[in-house]
């Protein structure tokens, strides 16, 4: 079908065509009165650069994409101001480290492990009952086809794709940092019911397995019993509304784009020709080989670029220098794709079915805590494990065109908040009768964070809201507009439906 027929062509451009942001972005954060707990003073650089004094460096900005779990993170997930009440999460993670999905030819391929072994590094705590829980999985609920996919990595020579112990690790950190944001918040009980958690995934064991990693340091008590795995076929999480024949017209121009810009870049096939002859290989055979994969592992994983050897004794090596070539055409290459904005249009639509149905869940969770309602609220944490080429198209959807590319263990997440009731009186007049429950909607708010860092005042529907003290968060109507309206003015339409079938001429 078109989805999956995109979704490979996608995954074949994109996986690591663009890795990080390349110009710098304007930080306005004003301080609030009650802003004790917001983000409003640390954590700048690494989702947004501030300041570019310096070209970034292809090879450092490759080390933060590998996400190499040695150190500690901060993560500013859970934080408000005083007394608000945390309704909703809704969690996108990229699956963990991975190996390559291409290996070069004449290469020897990168000897990595890929069982799970408590006693190998990088390790976590609970790796060890991680990996006996997982071999339960038969008491959980699969949608076909997930119940026949592996529930862990276990291949002493990985598989073209597997999960690394390394990726299940960045995941179990995750979940944890996650459950440890929000335990003051009472998000869920340890006695969580089964409406209150939803676990999405596309069918790939890597992305099974990162969703099952960090619900399992997420989670107060894992619970295979209480647990369904969904399955979503598309990458795009787009259910039953893949069908839209503009987006992938705006796919196909920007890929276009992105072959006229690379052919054009004269130092990158100088580059490629000299892997070739090092390789001794025909240029085109190594280029379908899409190296950079192969390469980018054997740098997360502390491995000497491949070799071959040589007449004279000597082996011939691919450098680092050659590495960089080929990383600094993809940092031109996101630049370009901003610049062009194409791209922008097919995340526009590529991410509507997803954005719509996360906008509803949250109408319901904020309808279902009004004032005077009982029953706590179902959908209460959901967790979409996915690949690069959806976290890529939402992030660009949601006008954060200029965050870094979604690295290996990448999380985006969308908080629900309600605001303290206010107390009667003229300190903040609402509507007449009649309008309590829209008085009670604008007390809701949302934040959203990638990789840790508030986002929420850089996105398309709250950058140009002014914070207040009486009101620091962004309320969620604003979300709620962008997502059923706004949005599609980048494709000149009012609706998905129009924006899809409209007719190219
Ligand atoms: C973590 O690993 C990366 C390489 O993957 C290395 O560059 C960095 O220095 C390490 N950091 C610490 C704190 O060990
Ligand atoms: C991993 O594979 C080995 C050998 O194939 C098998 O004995 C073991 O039970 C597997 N472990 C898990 C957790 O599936
Ligand atoms: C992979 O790791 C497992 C667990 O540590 C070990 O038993 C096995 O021998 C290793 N295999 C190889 C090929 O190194
Ligand atoms: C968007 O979500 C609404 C529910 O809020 C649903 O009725 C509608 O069908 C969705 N639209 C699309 C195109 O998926
Ligand atoms: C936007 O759409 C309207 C009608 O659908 C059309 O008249 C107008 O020319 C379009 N504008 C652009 C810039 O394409």
């Amino acid at each position: 079908m078109a989805c999956s027929v995109v979704a490979h062509i996608l995954v074949f451009f994109l996986i690591f065509v663009n890795l990080t942001p390349a110009a710098p972005m304007v930080e306005k954060r004003p301080a609030t009165s009650s802003g004790e707990g917001l983000s409003l003073g640390k954590s700048r650089k690494r989702v947004f650069p501030v300041t570019q004094t310096q070209e970034p460096d292809p090879i450092s900005e490759a080390y933060s994409y590998c996400n190499t779990p040695n150190r500690t993170e901060q993560a500013w997930e859970g934080h408000s101001p005083a007394d608000y009440k945390l309704l909703s999460v809704h969690v996108m993670i990229r699956h963990g480290d991975r190996y390559p999905l291409y290996y070069i030819p004449k290469t020897k391929r990168p000897p990595i492990n890929c069982t799970l072994s408590a006693s190998r590094k990088p390790s976590h705590p609970l790796l060890k009952t991680f990996i006996s829980h997982m071999a339960q999985g038969g008491r959980g609920h699969w949608e076909s086809p997930l119940a026949s996919v592996p529930r862990l990595p276990n291949h002493s020579a990985c598989e073209m794709g597997e999960l690394t112990q390394t990726g299940v690790v960045q995941h179990l950190r995750n979940g944890k940092l996650l459950q440890q944001a929000y335990k003051q918040h009472r998000l869920l009980p340890s006695d969580w019911s089964p409406r209150q958690v939803w676990l999405e995934t596309t069918g790939k064991s890597r992305t099974v397995q990162s969703g099952l990693a960090f619900l399992y340091g997420f989670l107060p008590d894992f619970d295979w019993k209480k647990l369904t795995v969904h399955h979503q076929w598309s990458t795009l999480f787009c259910g039953s509304s893949c069908d839209c024949p503009a987006r992938n017209k705006y796919l196909e121009e920007d890929q276009r784009r992105q072959y006229l810009l690379r052919v054009a870049d004269a130092n990158l096939e100088r580059t490629y020709a000299t892997m070739a002859q090092t390789l001794g290989l025909p240029p085109r055979q190594l280029r379908a080989a899409n190296p950079i994969d192969s390469l980018l592992c054997h740098l997360c994983h502390g491995l000497p670029f491949p070799c071959v050897p040589s007449g004279d004794g000597s082996p011939r090596c691919l450098t680092r220098e050659q590495f960089a070539v080929i990383r600094q055409q993809q940092l031109d290459d996101e630049a370009d794709r901003r610049r062009v904005g194409l791209y922008r249009k097919y995340a526009i639509l590529a991410m509507f079915p997803y954005l719509n149905r996360t906008a509803a869940k949250m109408e319901r969770v904020a309808k279902s805590s009004e004032v005077g309602r009982q029953r706590r609220a179902d959908e209460v944490f959901t967790l979409s494990s996915a690949h690069d080429v959806t976290l890529a198209p939402l992030l660009s959807a949601l006008g954060l065109e200029r965050a870094q590319f979604p690295r290996f263990a990448a999380r985006i997440v969308f908080e629900l908040w309600r605001s303290p009731p206010v107390p009667p009186g003229p300190v903040r007049r609402r509507g007449g009768k009649g309008e309590r429950s829209k008085a009670n909607s604008r007390d809701v708010f949302i934040r959203v964070l990638y990789n840790g860092e508030d986002v929420t005042f850089h996105s398309a529907f709250c950058r140009s809201h002014e914070r207040r003290v009486s009101q620091p968060l962004c309320p969620l109507t604003n979300f709620l507009t962008f997502v059923r309206r706004d949005m599609f003015r980048v494709v000149n339409a009012t609706s998905y439906s129009e924006a899809c079938y409209r007719r190219f001429d």
